[in-house]
């Protein structure tokens, strides 16, 4: 049940879900990690929904994953650990209650399950995809290798099971330079994204990158002209970038990183100003933990990300659905790729 009107319905035969100031007031702690952003009124809202949630969790015995482009009210409210797609990825093989509730987006999902099968891996809104993971398919993969024989396939993770299946290793933006980099040949696949690929290339330039022609709908609407009209109007603010956005865009960023890399360099190096180029909610979420830093400038809503709500989140514990299953042959061989990624990662950072 994804609609919200018949969804609302529905919970509050279960939960008292009005707005409510002593359910506010029961939860200020979590309150105090967004009050930048979100408003004592609406947090009423919310709270009902936090505390119903966080009740379950303990009956069902259930973690929340979180990806860092969740609102406010799920990355602070709910959720057991928090992280960008690798970190989501490495804490998914640690878990060790029995239900994984991803707050993210499908192929998230898919990666928990494919690293820790024995657990119900529960996807709140399995319409919430990801332009990447939808532009590639084994077909696809299987053209690639027919035009580069002998070139190893680096899949990003935003990509399907059965992808990361025909793939050979899988990467994040946070460490697909390094696995490029390992691969023992000069010419290296990588699918599906191409600004991160052509973006890699520059990081890798001893190698030959081929890549496929996919792109993510959230960073490629941003412009290198954007990102020149703003530092003429506001020199001294920080451009900080993800490298899903294309290369003349990165080549105006002061850092690129994954998700998590961006958090940790502007906790790190505080500028006075910073622009985050990328999804709505990474700014919204450290916002209050860094009040000496000002955000500002565009941000684009990933709409697969923001599929995923408070009211999802409790319909998907209370009903236990929707439950995420990878075909046991596909789930074996993608989880070589994803493993294998996350050993050569691991040796990278030792
Ligand atoms: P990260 O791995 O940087 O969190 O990126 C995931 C993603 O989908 C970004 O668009
Ligand atoms: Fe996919 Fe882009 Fe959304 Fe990330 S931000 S989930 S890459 S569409």
């Amino acid at each position: 049940m994804t609609s919200t009107a018949p969804l609302r319905a529905e919970l509050a035969r279960h939960y008292d879900l009005t707005p409510s100031l002593a359910a506010a007031e029961a939860t200020r702690a979590i309150y105090d990690r967004m009050s930048r952003v979100i408003s004592f009124a609406d947090w009423a809202r919310h709270a009902p929904y936090v505390l119903a949630i966080n009740r379950l969790k303990a009956e069902r015995d259930a973690v929340v994953l979180a990806h860092n482009y969740m609102t406010p009210d799920i990355y602070h409210g709910i959720a057991d650990v928090v992280g960008d797609s690798l970190q989501l990825a490495i804490e998914a093989t640690k878990v060790k209650a029995q239900v994984i509730v991803q707050c993210g987006v499908h192929f998230m999902a898919e990666t928990s399950k494919i690293l820790n099968p024995a657990k119900t891996v529960l996807m709140p809104d399995m319409e919430a995809g990801c332009s990447l993971a939808e532009s590639i398919t084994p077909a696809g993969i299987a053209e690639m290798r027919a035009r580069y024989p002998g070139a190893p396939v680096v899949s990003y993770v935003n990509t399907t099971a059965e992808v990361k299946a025909a793939s050979d290793v899988c990467c994040t933006s946070s460490n697909a330079a390094q696995i490029v980099a390992a691969m023992p040949v000069d010419t290296v696949i990588m699918t599906p994204d191409q600004y991160l690929a052509q973006n890699v290339a520059k990081q890798v330039p001893w190698k030959r990158i081929v890549w496929w022609e996919g792109s993510c709908i959230v960073h490629e609407r941003f412009t290198a002209q954007d990102l020149r009209d703003f530092r003429e109007f506001q020199p001294d603010t920080t451009i900080i970038a993800h490298p899903e956005c294309p290369p003349d865009v990165l080549a105006e960023a002061d850092f690129a990183g994954s998700t998590s890399g961006i958090i940790d360099y502007v906790t790190r190096n505080r500028p006075a100003k910073a622009m985050l180029v990328t999804e709505c909610s990474m700014a919204s979420n450290i916002s209050d933990a860094l009040p000496d830093v000002e955000f500002v400038g565009p941000c684009n809503m990933c709409p697969y990300m923001k599929m995923i709500t408070l009211e999802k989140v409790l319909w998907s514990l209370h009903s236990m659905t929707t439950p995420v299953e990878v075909e046991a042959e596909v789930a074996a061989r993608a989880r070589i790729a994803v493993e294998r990624m996350i050993d050569l990662s691991r040796k990278a950072a030792a």
